[in-house]
């Protein structure tokens, strides 16, 4: 049996496990379509993630096709699916890596008292029976087994040592002990590793993992501290997505690893210089919005406003920075082209900025630029980031808005006439409102009827100026169920109607992709 960190002739190699795709998927309203997750798996790859947690297969037919999808293409890393300790669950998580050329099955069951006394209402000893009985059909069906025990970080410490022996003698070839609900600290994590691993007598056998939540703001500086008690896998998701308040953030990990190896000597196999391609794509496809003093990948990470700081950085830029931009794939804004640019300019400005574009999404980009250098002075590398991944997430969908016409002003009633596409049909409705956006979204609720209720609607500038794109989020939910989409141009409120179609869009994909009666064109 080979194991990615066991593979490398140094002992200190941190095997990177992301989870964007299943616990950053399982954050409210972050969910991605089909499209969207290969397009963030291969971006993954391309990263060097060693194993790529494509989401969990029994939970629904969509997951199923994404999790086999995702194996189907992936080259390099290992693609894992998430199982329960139930045999439907494991045979249904193989059967969607079934293509992988590596797969793992990552089974769990919650070992600490109140999730097994309220949640599972079972006895230790039978959760301990399935422990041994999942670990053991899902090595049947495949040889990278990883066992967790949820809520491991509340777990009575001599049941969690037996639970791991246990796994690791059903054959279980990396465990896990998670941070479920982000209760701890970095020294009772680094101590529980050490505990663990002395403990258990089998622990040689297998590769010790962290998982942390972000609760209480801990969740990287806990994961370090488990790599410093002996871990040597870091599950870990892009802008720190998923649960609650998130993962432990993949980009600070590997940074924190990078820039202070001096006292933590461990390496990864992550290029640093994707970090912040890979957050603008997570961030585009989930339409969650970095905030602006994010660690490696906000806006803010690199600016230096006051005075003092900007004297310090013209004389060495070590005296106020610990790692360059350049290091995190951060280029200086620059203008980029004109009006004037041609497509072979433009291909290759997007080939710069990471995007390998098949031909028919490059036309409809190169169509969107021109028609953006027309109204905008200066595009920046942003705008085209901006657009092109607002063309990626759009590419696929039923409804496209095609017009728009907005009566606002001091006079009321403000009004919007527009015209969408759907699925072929051209439809226009003219609607009222209590505000030219009011007046949008009630256009498109009645061109496009749905339950659907507005959750968050949001704007923000991708540039200076007034002339800047201006990239719109909105959250729709319905069912229980909550979606964002986004959209981004230089006309605000052309913007919010692209994200509010950008949701709707989201939420048909996720009625289980047949196209309901009410979304017919009318
Ligand atoms: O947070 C957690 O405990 C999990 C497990 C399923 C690994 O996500
Ligand atoms: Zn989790």
């Amino acid at each position: 049996m080979t194991h990615p960190a066991n593979g490398s002739t140094n002992s200190e190699r941190v095997v990177i496990f992301d989870t964007t795709l299943r616990d950053g998927e399982q954050s409210p309203g972050a969910s991605m379509t089909l499209e969207e997750k290969l397009e963030v798996a291969d971006l993954l790859d391309l990263l060097g993630v060693d194993i790529i947690e494509a989401g969990f297969p029994i939970a629904s037919p969509g997951d199923f096709e994404s999790v086999s999808e995702v194996a189907r293409r992936v080259k390099n890393a290992t693609v894992a699916g998430l199982a329960r300790a139930s045999e439907k669950d494991i045979d249904r998580c193989a059967e969607a890596l079934r293509e992988a050329k590596r797969a793992r099955i990552h089974t769990f069951i919650s070992t600490s008292p109140v999730h097994m006394k309220y949640k599972l209402q079972m006895e230790p000893e039978r959760v301990l029976e399935l422990v041994a009985s999942s670990v053991t059909r899902a090595r049947n069906h495949v040889a990278d087994v990883e066992w967790s025990a949820e809520d491991g970080t509340r777990t009575e410490i001599d049941f969690l040592c037996r639970c791991v022996e246990t796994a690791i003698k059903a054959g279980a070839t990396t465990i896990n002990i998670p941070d479920t609900v982000g209760y701890t600290t970095p020294t009772e994590y680094e101590a529980l590793f050490r505990m663990v691993r002395e403990r258990v007598p089998n622990s040689d056998k297998a590769i010790f993992s962290v998982h942390c939540h972000d609760d209480l703001g801990l969740a990287v500086a806990n994961s370090l501290a488990g790599v410093r008690g002996g871990a040597r896998q870091v599950e870990c998701t892009i802008n720190g997505l998923g649960e609650r308040a998130g993962n432990a953030a993949m980009e600070e990990v590997v940074m924190a690893l990078k820039t202070r190896h001096d006292a933590l000597p461990y390496h990864t196999n992550i290029d640093a210089k994707l970090l912040t391609r890979a957050s603008k794509l997570v961030s585009a496809v989930t339409s969650f919005p970095v905030q602006y003093n994010k660690a490696i990948v906000g806006r803010n990470a690199f600016a230096h406003e006051s005075g003092i700081h900007q004297d310090g950085m013209l004389k060495n830029t070590h005296t106020y920075e610990i790692m360059t931009p350049e290091s995190v794939g951060v280029s200086k804004t620059s203008l980029v082209m004109g009006k004037h640019s041609g497509r072979h300019a433009f291909r290759e400005k997007l080939k710069e900025l990471g995007y390998d574009l098949g031909e028919n999404a490059l036309q409809d980009a190169f169509n969107r630029f021109k028609d953006l250098a027309d109204r905008k002075k200066f595009v920046y590398d942003e705008d085209l980031i901006a657009l092109v991944d607002d063309e990626i997430v759009t590419a696929h969908d039923h409804i496209k808005v095609l017009a728009l016409m907005v009566m606002a002003g001091t006079q009321g009633p403000q009004s919007a006439a527009l015209t969408l596409d759907i699925d072929g049909d051209k439809v226009t409705h003219q609607a009222t409102g209590n505000g030219p956006v009011d007046a949008i979204f009630n256009a498109i609720k009645a061109l496009a009827p749905h339950e659907a209720t507005l959750e968050l609607y949001q704007v923000h500038a991708v540039t200076e100026g007034t002339d800047a794109q201006a990239e719109v989020s909105v959250r729709l939910s319905e069912d229980g169920k909550s979606v964002t989409g986004r959209g981004a141009d230089p006309d605000t409120l052309v913007a919010s109607a692209r994200a509010y179609v950008s949701a709707l869009n989201k939420l048909i994909l996720k009625r289980g992709r047949a196209k309901p009666e009410a979304m017919q064109a009318v």
